[in-house]
């Protein structure tokens, strides 16, 4: 891309510092490519994918039978103790390869995550400039998309998560470190917005009256799946906690292959996973979508990745876990709704904005979808039903759903 910037650009860089820059940058990640063991000579790194979070390159070796490698930046602002998280990584990806040993036809090497060791025997390296760096074997054939097209795609996706929940139900979950602590806690959220409306320091508040109606008329209902889990009524599973469509690796007949992403997985609520991949695939408009009437529901991808979820996932879960799937699909766009309200009161500090406003439209366009589901509630929650039913021995009362 060197040619973006053209050399007689006024400024201080010049084609050639722009090179030597790169050139330096190549060099550093050979570097540190080379504390990691790829069996050959490094033969080439690019940079790699649409990841937002960690930095991807991808790395070939010398032996063509070999698909390569991706070596990872990962992100030590967000996460704190990469030591830990890598162990997390570590322990689950172990668990899931035994497990997948026992299951006829399964491949742990296509549908596992697998850390390359470094030279001293770790799963990460620090550089000098404490950088923490991983890498994962290159699985070859795979892609992952940003925005599902299809049911199929949706019913593989929901099969994934459901699978990745399942197979790691019985690893202990005091083993796992919280890499992200209180990561999905509605309270904190509340709590975080309470304290910019309080302070408003851009007196911003004044335009979101309506907003905060909105948010405080549903603080009851959508704290529910947060106090039944604190009374002991959801139990702590090891779960996702990113479930976004584009962290599983699809094959190319768009079968689910390998759940990726691993970083945020720690002990957490089956219905976050459940939710937060509904919001991302249930939407017919944009995130930030200005226009509330475009903001529909597709209907036909929600059934679809909840066949998918609740084939591999009901004959493990709980009646409550599953009474809090139909909740969790309330609670995402509603938590995702107050976190952009509470970045535009602060001045739009963690989110890029784009256009004027931009925090208060994506706002507001979580709300608006919220309605549109709040509408459909009783469909939603039939079908989630409906679709753990055809998987259990018994049909469970759905009357006592009022509990959540
Ligand atoms: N082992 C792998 N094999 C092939 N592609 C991968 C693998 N791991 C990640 N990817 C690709 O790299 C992209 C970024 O990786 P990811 O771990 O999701 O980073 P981020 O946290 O930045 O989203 C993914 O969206 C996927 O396309
Ligand atoms: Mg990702």
């Amino acid at each position: 891309m060197d040619h973006v910037l053209s050399p007689k650009r006024p400024g201080n860089f010049t084609y050639t510092t722009i090179t030597m820059i790169q050139a330096k940058k190549k060099l550093n990640l050979l570097k540190i490519a080379s504390n990691f063991i790829v069996g050959a000579d490094v033969a080439s790194i690019e940079p790699y994918g649409s990841g937002h979070i960690n930095d991807t390159y991808y790395i070939n070796n010398t032996n063509k039978e070999d698909p390569g490698y991706l070596l990872q930046r990962i992100n030590h602002r967000v996460f704190k103790d990469i030591p830990s998280l890598i162990n997390n990584i570590h322990l689950v990806t172990n668990h899931l390869r035994s497990k997948l040993k026992e299951i006829p036809g399964a491949d742990p090497d296509k549908e596992v995550l697998s850390l390359v060791m470094t030279n001293d025997h770790s799963y990460y390296f620090s550089d000098e400039r404490g950088n923490y760096w991983r890498m994962y074997k290159y699985l070859k054939n795979t892609k992952s998309i940003d925005i599902v097209q299809t049911n199929e795609q949706a019913f593989e996706g929901g099969k994934a998560f459901g699978k990745f929940q399942m197979l790691l139900f019985d690893l202990d979950i005091n083993l796992l470190n919280y890499t992200i602590p209180a990561f999905h806690h509605i309270g904190l959220r509340l709590t975080r917005l309470n304290t910019s409306l309080q302070t408003d320091p851009l007196d911003r508040k004044k335009t979101v009256a309506a907003e905060v109606e909105f948010i405080q008329h549903r603080v009851e209902h959508m704290c529910a799946i947060l106090n039944l889990g604190r009374e002991g009524g959801l139990p702590l599973r090891i779960t996702h906690n990113d479930t976004k469509f584009n962290n599983i690796l699809l094959d190319e007949n768009d079968q689910a292959q390998c759940v990726i992403d691993l970083d945020t997985v720690m002990p957490g609520y089956v219905a976050y996973d459940f939710g937060d991949a509904i919001r991302s695939i249930i939407n017919t408009a944009p995130e930030d979508e200005a226009d509330l009437n475009k903001i529909s529901l597709n209907i036909p991808l929600f059934e679809a990745f909840t066949r998918g979820y609740l084939q591999e996932s009901a004959g493990f879960l709980t009646e409550n876990e599953i009474r809090s799937l139909p909740l969790s699909v309330l609670l995402f766009p509603y938590m995702q709704g107050v976190r952009f309200l509470t970045d535009y009161l602060n001045g739009d500090v963690y989110y890029k904005t784009h256009v004027p406003d931009h925090n208060l439209q994506r706002a507001r366009a979580q709300f608006q979808l919220l309605r549109k589901l709040e509408e459909q509630y009783a469909k939603i929650e039939g079908f989630i039903w409906q679709a753990a039913n055809t998987h259990l021995n018994k049909d469970i009362n759905t009357n006592r759903s009022e509990a959540v």
